[in-house]
């Protein structure tokens, strides 16, 4: 039988975790309701960084872009990629706050619909077979049928429509996940095994300023789940959306967002163009907000997209005054 090991979270407000087998501590904890930062779930971001104070935990060796030389040397690991091999008590950094608390679970489900968006884009919606709680921004782990590998989409549905869950999904050529299953066999009533929900790119339902979102491809789905539930909480949000794609034939959910601007005064919608004119703006989606805005003092932001055009986004956002602290960002890649 697999051994149980408890860990530990020291400080003032102690909480123990169990841990079972080769279980990760992230997904021990998440599964418990006891929140630790977390992002990528991948070893790629450093997010849920650690520190273990006592006891004997595994992990492949991290990159020293994500965990530093010192760092390591100094006993932090990745929460998502360690397993405990001993009782353990770890110190999670000061400034990593508080995030979603929502249980981790296993999720099944069924296909409810494929629908083509765009040129090597569909939305895919899977009804639940149990509605699940999570935060507007959020995703979960798809497993691919027969490899053992799993992909991450975020949800574009805001938590309130939890019974379903919608998923922007662009092809990537040769991909394990788009080009030889979803694009390929998968269809309306296929059955889809899921975990989550993961990751901190949510709402802050407590600020109640003027919103920035800017999207780049896909990156538009936590996106959309994050405007309409703000939108839920204050029909007369503030909310300007910058949708970033290369071309005219790449861009999706036009009618949606112009039907919401036309519903909801203050939602402003603008798609980006980078190789194309003759529909909406040509240029980056940074270049354009900056080219828009003389200050962005009292606004925040969310970014989600390809690596470079979130940088280039935050940068735009910080060159019109907007606080680090009010920026939210998520960097995405098209996963294969
Ligand atoms: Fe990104 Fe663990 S390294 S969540």
């Amino acid at each position: 039988m697999d051994r149980v090991h408890s860990v530990q979270v020291a400080g003032s407000d102690p909480r123990t975790v169990e841990v079972a087998g080769d279980q990760r501590l992230l997904d021990a904890f998440l599964r418990n309701g006891v929140y630790l930062p977390n992002s990528c779930n991948q070893g790629t971001c450093g997010t849920c960084k650690v520190k273990v104070l006592r006891g004997i935990v595994e992990q492949p060796t991290p990159s020293e872009t994500v965990l530093s030389a010192d760092e390591q040397t100094s006993g932090y690991v990745l929460a998502c990629q360690s397993t405990p091999k001993s009782d353990v008590e770890i110190e999670v950094p000061l400034d990593a706050g508080c995030g979603p608390r929502h249980v981790l679970r296993d999720l099944t489900g069924k296909v409810h619909e494929i629908r083509e968006v765009a040129d090597d884009t569909v939305a895919l919606t899977v009804r639940l077979d149990d509605p699940l709680e999570f935060s507007a921004g959020q995703y979960v782990e798809i497993t691919v049928p027969g490899t053992g590998e799993v992909r991450q989409y975020s949800m574009a549905n805001p938590p309130r429509s939890d019974d379903h869950l919608e998923f922007h999904v662009r092809r990537v050529g040769g991909g394990l996940a788009t080009d030889g299953w979803i694009f390929d066999s998968l269809a309306e009533g296929h059955a889809v095994e899921m975990r989550g929900p993961w990751g901190d790119f949510v709402h802050d339902a407590d600020a109640d300023g003027p919103m920035i979102l800017l999207a780049g491809g896909t990156g538009l789905a936590p996106l959309k789940s994050i405007a309409l539930h703000a939108l839920e909480l204050d029909p007369e949000r503030e909310i300007h959306l910058y949708h970033g794609v290369r071309y005219r034939s790449d861009l999706y959910d036009v009618e949606f967002w112009e039907s919401l601007a036309d519903r909801h005064p203050g939602v402003h919608y603008t798609p980006c163009l980078s190789r194309e004119e003759g529909f909406g703006r040509h240029g980056y989606v940074g270049d354009v907000l900056v080219e828009d805005f003389d200050s962005l003092r009292g606004f925040s932001a969310y970014l989600c997209g390809p690596p470079a055009m979130v940088d280039a986004g935050v940068k735009a956002c910080k060159r019109r005054r907007m606080p680090g602290r009010s920026i939210h960002r998520e960097k995405y890649t098209p996963a294969p």
